[in-house]
């Protein structure tokens, strides 16, 4: 039988979290294959993982929104002889405004890359992540941990990251696969502007960089912790939900959402 080689697969690694998630892989010596949308974007963060002297990941251009993005990905590295050893659902996008005025096949595709392309390449490589020791690293949010109107899909899409991710860390122990869910507070990345958020929408507390967040991610995932929420303050707003009635944390919600964004 020919050589299979194990690879970690990084999802939306050519912007952001994604790209800072690939250099912290590389830099723990994990071969890399990165999707996303934009070639020339995939192709320097490739540059630039190579440049710093490690291997240079392999790129695949596929929209996971689209129905078959999976299992397209999946034939394409079989053919290549790859196994993936460590999976990272990091692809994801979300629109701020009311659900109700904004456009629906866009928030359908917020499904469908969130939710539904996250669960199928979640079952897709178990066995092989099995065999190699693997893991998955979903990214989630601190959105997981709350309702938000304003953006209530995206919210909606993030809490879905997290049961799935948590139900599945119980599930896969027994088969030795890590599952960790990473639940970011708010990064500066290209994230905002697709949401159409104004820039200032977040208190600077509660930033922390993508390279911060990935690191956070990486070891989290090695450790298979099961939740993994980067930054005090953003562990402090996960954990509210928790202590206060839910009506009153949509209160909070949404007076926040007006104030900032009107
Ligand atoms: N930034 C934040 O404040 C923040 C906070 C919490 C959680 N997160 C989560 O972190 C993850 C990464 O976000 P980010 O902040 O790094 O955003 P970003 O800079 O906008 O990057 C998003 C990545 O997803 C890829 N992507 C988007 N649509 C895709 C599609 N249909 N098919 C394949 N790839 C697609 C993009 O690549 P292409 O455009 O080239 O396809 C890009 O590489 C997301 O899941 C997001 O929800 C972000």
């Amino acid at each position: 039988m020919a050589e299979t080689q194990p690879i970690t697969l990084i999802t939306g690694a050519s912007a952001g979290i994604g790209a800072a998630l690939a250099d912290e892989f590389a830099r723990h010596g994990h071969a890399l294959v990165l999707v996303a949308r934009r070639e020339p974007q995939l192709q320097a963060v490739a540059d630039a993982v190579e440049q710093r002297g490690h291997p240079r990941p392999r790129v695949m251009i596929a929209d996971l929104a689209q129905p078959g993005a999976a299992d397209r990905i999946e034939v394409q590295l079989r053919a290549a002889g790859h196994e993936v050893q460590f999976l990272v659902n990091n692809a994801g996008f979300g629109l701020m405004g009311p659900a109700t005025k904004l456009d629906r096949s866009e928030q359908l595709a917020i499904v469908d890359l969130n939710a539904r392309a996250l669960t199928e390449l979640s079952l897709c490589f178990v066995d092989s992540m099995a065999r190699h020791k693997g893991g998955i690293l979903n990214v989630a949010s601190v959105a997981s941990f709350m309702p938000g109107p304003g953006m209530a899909v995206y919210h909606a899409s993030k809490a879905y990251v997290l049961s799935l991710s948590e139900a599945l860390h119980q599930e896969l122990k027994p088969r030795g696969v890590r599952v960790t869910a990473l639940c970011p507070g708010p990064v500066e990345t290209e994230f905002q502007a697709r949401a159409g958020m104004p820039n200032d929408y977040f208190p600077p507390m509660l930033a922390r960089s993508a390279e911060r967040v990935a690191r956070e991610g990486y070891g989290g995932l090695m450790a298979n912790r099961r939740v993994v929420v980067p930054g005090s303050h953003n562990r402090m707003a996960a954990l509210l939900p928790r202590l206060l009635p839910r009506g009153l944390m949509l209160w909070i919600m949404s007076r926040y959402r007006q104030r900032r964004a009107p």
